[in-house]
C-alpha cells in the first residue's frame, strides 16, 4: 500500500489533500508544527474519513528531527510538501524568517530522503507576477517576484529543477495554485485564518457573520470590465483532488521528465465585485463592502491556462464559484456554533 507523507498536513490544503488521498486509498502520514495550523483539525480528519490520520509532530526545520523521522519510515512512497509560510504581507516584514524556514524544511526533507523520491511541491501562480498574456501557461515567463514570499516559490521551483537535473530518481512536479476558496463539503474543515484575514474569501466570511467590519474593495480603478482586478478562484477540493492526479502521475513514471509543473486553476477569471456578488446571490447573505485604494503588491489580473493538467493529470476543476462561496459560508456558520 502506497503510502504517502503531507507535511502541513493539518493546514487548509493539506486537510482537504489527506481527505482525497484517504478516498483514494492511500496510507497517509502528516507532519505539522501547527505554526499556521489547529490541531483540532486531526479530529475533524477523522470525523470526516473515519480513520485516525497518522500524526507526528515535526519542526521541518529541524535537520537531525527529519532525519531521524524519514529512517523510521521507510515505507513513505511520496512526500505532498505543503508547511511553508505562505503570507505575502508578513513576508515583506520579516524576509529572513520566510527563507530560512520555507528553504530549511524543503531542503532538510530533499536531504533525508537522499534526493530518491516522488516529491509534489506546493507552489503558486505568483511566481508569473502580472502575465503578459492571459490566460497565462506553465511556459511563461517567470517574472520578478512582488514578495519574499513568492521568491521563495520562485527559488524553490529552480532548486528542485537543478536538483532534478543531476538526481535521476528525484521526481518533482510543482503545483502552481491560483486561488484556493472555499471548504470540505461536511464543513467540518476549511480555511482558518490566524487574525485579520489577508485573503478575499475568509474576509468575506468573517465580514458576513459579523466578526469584520465592510469589506474594502482594494481599488476599481484597474482596466478590468468592472474596474476591479480578477483572479482565477478554484475550490480548494478540486485543488486536493489534482494532488491526487500529480502522486498517480508521479507513481506511473508516466513523464519523459522527472521535473514538471502544472498551473492549478479554472481558466477563468472573477473579479473582486463578481465574488462579492457570488457570494450574497448564493447565500442570501447581506455583504456591505467600501471601495478603497489598491493594495501594494497586488496585479491587475491573472487566470491560468489550465490545458497540461487536464491532458497530463487527466484533472479539472469541477466546482463553480457558487459552491466554492456555499462551502466557505456553510463553513464560518461551523466556526461560529464550534469554534477552534
Ligand atoms: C484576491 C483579490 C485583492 C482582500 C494570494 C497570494 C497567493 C496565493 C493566493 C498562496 C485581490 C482583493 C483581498 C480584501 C480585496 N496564496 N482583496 N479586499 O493576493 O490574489 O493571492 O492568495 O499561494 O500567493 O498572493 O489573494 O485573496 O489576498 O486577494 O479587495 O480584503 O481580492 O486585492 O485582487 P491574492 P487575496
Amino acid at each position: 500500500m502506497a503510502k504517502i507523507l503531507v507535511t502541513g498536513g493539518s493546514g487548509f490544503i493539506g486537510s482537504h489533500t489527506v481527505v482525497e488521498l484517504h478516498n483514494a486509498g492511500y496510507d497517509v502520514i502528516l507532519v505539522d508544527n501547527f505554526s499556521n495550523s489547529n490541531p483540532k483539525i486531526l479530529d475533524q480528519l477523522e470525523r470526516i474519513t473515519g480513520k485516525k490520520p497518522e500524526f507526528v509532530e515535526l519542526d521541518l526545520c529541524d535537520e537531525a528531527k527529519v532525519n531521524a523521522f524519514v529512517a523510521a519510515n521507510t515505507d513513505i512512497t511520496a512526500v505532498i510538501h505543503f508547511a511553508a509560510f505562505k503570507a505575502v504581507g508578513e513576508s515583506v516584514q520579516k524576509p529572513l524568517e520566510y527563507y530560512r524556514n520555507n528553504f530549511y524544511s524543503l531542503l532538510n526533507l530533499l536531504f533525508a530522503f537522499n534526493k530518491k523520491i516522488d516529491f509534489v511541491f506546493s507552489s503558486s501562480c505568483t511566481v508569473y507576477g502580472q502575465p503578459e498574456k492571459l490566460p497565462v501557461t506553465e511556459a511563461a515567463p517567470v517574472q520578478k517576484a512582488e514578495s519574499p514570499y513568492g521568491n521563495t516559490k520562485q527559488i524553490a521551483e529552480e532548486m528542485l529543477s537543478e536538483a532534478c537535473a543531476v538526481s535521476p530518481e528525484l521526481f518533482v512536479t510543482s503545483l502552481r495554485y491560483f486561488n484556493p476558496v472555499g471548504a470540505h463539503e461536511t464543513a467540518l474543515i476549511g480555511e482558518l485564518p490566524i487574525g485579520v484575514p489577508q485573503n478575499l474569501v475568509p474576509f468575506i466570511t468573517q465580514s458576513a457573520i459579523g466578526k469584520r467590519g465592510p469589506i474594502t474593495v482594494y481599488g476599481n480603478d484597474y482596466n478590468t470590465p468592472d474596474g476591479s482586478a480578477i483572479r482565477d478562484y478554484i475550490h480548494v477540493v478540486d485543488l486536493a483532488k489534482a494532488h491526487v492526479a500529480a502522486v498517480k502521475r508521479l507513481e506511473a513514471k508516466a513523464a519523459d521528465t522527472n521535473y514538471e509543473i502544472f498551473n492549478l486553476g479554472t481558466g477563468k477569471g472573477s473579479s473582486v465585485l463578481e465574488i462579492i456578488n457570488a457570494f450574497e446571490t448564493s447565500t442570501g447573505a447581506k455583504l456591505n463592502y467600501v471601495i478603497g485604494p489598491r493594495r501594494e503588491g497586488d496585479i491587475e489580473q491573472v487566470y491560468g491556462d489550465v490545458t497540461k493538467a487536464a491532458t497530463l493529470l487527466h484533472w479539472k476543476a469541477e466546482l463553480g464559484i457558487n459552491e466554492m462561496m456555499r462551502s466557505a459560508w456553510a463553513w464560518e456558520n461551523y466556526l461560529k456554533d464550534n469554534p477552534f
